[in-house]
């Protein structure tokens, strides 16, 4: 099939994981088109592609974007994605994550777009019973960043039930970092809560510490365990869900993740490590809706799409971190 020539509608295309999978589908050959409030995005992330500005709560130019690309296919990244601040606020979190990813849905049913690739978490699992943890563990988020993805998983799946018609894969991320190696795009968060990224910023002088929140876990080393994927493996797991769907294939929810674990100490040691910087941490309190641990079973995206992961090492995946930051510094800050 020739792939390089459909056309793909990216919500979220200039955010952080949005603008990698942007820049390895335009590689490929695909024609874009991003639709991105700008709300966490940037337009210098968007390498391919035009760029439509407008939020997802617009139903209307929803359809009238999509009658106008005609799609073959709709990724969804557009979200809010931060657990803590989804405590504090979980009506943001499910007006975006779920209210708006209706609104799309409807859309692209209505303009006839049927398959539809999904930004899903590991926070749909809460706290698993088991590590790593398979797809087919009960959803049983623990704070509302996590539900707000869960119910637009299920929106999901009835429609697909309901209409063989419809396909879609659900990728649920695990710990996303780094960055695309050429030095083009990166995360740019105007003040992130990701541990990779607060750490390398931390070790570049932006704040005076790095707060380590929650030392008593249950874990080796008492604080909290994560799957860290390099932004470039999850792109291509992006690229082969979407040649998986162009080819017949058929609905799947897949974890992206690389079956392993590392501790925040752990992460924040390596950070040193690669800085070369002995910044300072200070113990915190446990942050509320973080589960102890989340270790991604793969075996089910290895099997599906034969992904093979190309960056899976934490040395890499914080060295990308901190050459990015540094590029990110002297091209937008000086
Ligand atoms: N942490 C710190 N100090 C910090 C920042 C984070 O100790 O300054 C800790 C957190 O408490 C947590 C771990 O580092 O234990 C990872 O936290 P992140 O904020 O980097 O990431 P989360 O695990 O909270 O969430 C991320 C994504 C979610 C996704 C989840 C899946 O934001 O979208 O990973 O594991 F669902």
């Amino acid at each position: 099939m020739d792939y390089e020539k459909k056309r793909i509608f990216v919500t979220g295309g200039a955010g952080y994981i949005g603008s990698h999978v942007v820049k390895m589908l335009g590689d490929q050959g695909y024609e874009l088109l991003i639709y991105d409030n700008l709300s966490t995005g940037n337009p210098w992330a968007v390498l391919y592609g035009d760029l439509v500005v407008n939020d997802l709560n617009d139903k209307e130019k929803i359809i009238q974007t999509l009658q106008n690309f005609k799609p073959h296919a709709i990724i969804h990244f557009a979200a809010f994605i931060e657990v803590a601040e989804s405590v504090g606020n979980p009506l943001k979190y499910f007006r975006n994550n779920t209210a708006n990813a209706l609104n799309l849905l409807e859309a692209a049913r209505l303009c006839g777009v049927d398959k539809f690739i999904f930004s899903s978490t590991a926070a749909v699992y809460g706290i698993p019973a088991e590590n790593p943890v398979a797809e087919d563990a009960p959803l049983k988020p623990i704070n509302p960043y996590g539900a707000s993805k869960a119910m637009t998983e299920k929106f999901l799946e009835d429609l697909a039930f309901g209409d063989d018609s419809f396909k879609y894969v659900s990728l649920r991320y695990f710990n996303v970092a780094s960055a695309d190696p050429e030095g083009k795009i990166g995360q740019a968060y105007r003040n992130p809560t990701h541990l990779i990224t607060r750490a390398v910023k931390t070790a570049l002088g932006d704040y005076p510490q790095l707060q380590v929140f929650g030392t008593d876990y249950d874990t080796p080393d008492g604080t909290c365990i994560r799957d860290y994927i390099h932004v470039v493996d999850l792109a291509s797991a992006h690229l082969e869900a979407l040649k998986y769907l162009l080819a017949g294939g058929n609905n799947q929810v897949l974890n992206c993740g690389y079956g392993k674990g590392f501790s925040v100490k752990e992460v924040v040691d390596t950070v040193k490590e690669v800085s070369g910087i002995d910044f300072k941490t200070a113990d915190a309190p446990r942050r509320e809706g973080d589960p102890p641990a989340l270790i991604a079973d793969n075996r089910k995206i290895v099997e599906t799409f034969g992904w093979k992961p190309a960056h899976d090492d934490l040395f890499e995946i914080v060295k990308g971190a901190y050459e990015w930051e540094k590029t990110f510094r002297e091209r937008f800050r000086e």
